[in-house]
């Protein structure tokens, strides 16, 4: 039988405190003309003092998993891809699975910059479509208002902080990731780029004096890279999943220019009403943008069930990545019949058949077989 990880549940976190463009005029040489014209932005969300991208990631994927009807310890695994996490080490994906109480599963981080969740959810869909995986959490969350400089114009009017995640989970309706694209070219690395802190240039006084500690984008480079590969991206996934621009409901793209994404919608045909932008609110959140739009995009009705969306992304790397997305309805696996549970404890138990595998549950993390097993039983 071939699996699917259909995507059931989807959440954000988005921190309260909110700069405008207008406050921005107030302390650095721009104007609300400029950034709006140029990129498409009004105002941004940032967080507060106690606010952390561990936090922001773990609301976000208490969200995805109420509206998928999942708990957080039915999960076969997390991945977190951000590129701001808490701490160098330990990674974020270890302190997102301890704080949502989800068991001992496998969790990683992905780092990928502004790719990072189409690189995440192309990945947890391999581990489910391979039966390795059942439930996995998808989270992109990011923390940037920390990492740029807030005196530098060309990239602080530019990013917003925010996370969004999604639960998907195996089902045998073709559905989830149909089709993707991921790419990178390291020879454009420098052109956005965190030079401190890493073992490059590790924390020094002279390096924090030198500012390598703050994001350096060289703006017009990253803009004429991502206008060469996004709409080609697009075109690839979308012909990849064997479907014509026709049959896709919405393209919900990463939201960090408004003219880049016209530029992709353009290139492969899109009209603008099947484009969701929500740029103007939130700046580029990075990794988080496309799950944020995505949730956005339920609330208000322009994503329904059955619909085919198209996510593309670009940023640091230089990375880029398409994935054509069905989302079909949550059908809860149906429950074995009671007799076929009894009947396999029972054998388990008088012929210590353990050496044989997991009987009740061969795609279950072998780590905790026997909660799993009642699980499935209820
Ligand atoms: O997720 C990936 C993250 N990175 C990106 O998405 C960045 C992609 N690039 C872009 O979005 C655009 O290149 C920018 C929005 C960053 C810049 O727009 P642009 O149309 O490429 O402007 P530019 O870099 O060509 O700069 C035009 C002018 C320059 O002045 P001069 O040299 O012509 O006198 C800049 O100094 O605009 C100036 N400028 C600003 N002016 C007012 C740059 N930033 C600002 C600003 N306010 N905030």
């Amino acid at each position: 039988m071939k699996l699917y990880g259909n995507i059931i549940g989807w959440g954000k976190y988005i921190p309260s405190r909110v700069i405008t463009n207008a406050d921005l005029e107030k302390t650095i040489d721009t104007s609300d003309e400029w950034i709006v014209t140029r990129t498409g932005i009004r105002e941004r969300h940032v967080v507060g003092d106690d606010e952390n991208t561990s936090q922001m990631s773990i609301a976000a994927a208490r969200e995805a998993l109420e509206r998928a009807g999942v708990r957080p310890k039915d999960l076969d695994l997390i991945i977190v891809a951000t590129s701001s996490p808490d701490y160098l080490t330990p990674p974020i994906s270890s302190q997102v699975q301890h704080g949502l109480g989800a068991k001992t599963i496998g969790a990683f981080t992905l780092v990928t910059g502004c790719t990072g969740f189409v690189y995440a959810l192309s990945t947890a869909q391999q581990f489910i479509a391979s039966g390795a995986c059942k439930t996995v959490l998808v989270v992109g969350a990011e923390l940037l208002s920390r990492f740029v400089d807030w005196n530098d114009r060309e990239t602080c009017v530019l990013f917003g902080d925010g996370a969004g995640a999604v639960v998907i989970q195996a089902t045998d309706v073709p559905s989830g990731v149909l089709s993707f694209v991921l790419g990178s070219d390291g020879a454009g690395g420098e052109h956005l780029i965190l030079p401190g802190g890493g073992a490059a240039n590790p924390p020094s006084h002279k390096n924090l004096d030198d500012g390598l500690h703050s994001l350096k984008m060289n703006g017009r480079e990253v803009f004429k890279f991502a206008t060469r590969v996004l709409g080609k991206a697009l075109r690839q996934a979308i012909q990849q999943a064997g479907l014509q621009t026709e049959d896709i409901d919405l393209f919900i793209p990463h939201q960090a220019n408004i003219r880049i994404i016209e530029s992709a919608a353009q290139f492969a045909n899109l009209p603008p009403e099947k484009v969701f932008v929500n740029i103007q609110k939130y700046g580029n959140t990075s990794a988080a943008s496309i799950p944020i739009a995505l949730c956005e995009a339920f609330e208000e009705g322009r994503a329904k069930i059955g619909d085919t969306l198209a996510f593309v992304a670009f940023g640091a790397g230089l990375t880029w990545a398409a994935a054509i997305v069905k989302v079909a309805e949550n059908v809860k696996p149906a429950p074995k019949p009671r007799w076929q549970n009894f009947f396999t404890e029972w054998l388990a138990r008088d012929h210590n058949l353990s050496r044989f595998g997991n009987y009740a549950t061969p795609n279950a993390p072998s780590s905790e077989p026997k909660e799993e097993k009642t699980r499935q039983s209820g």
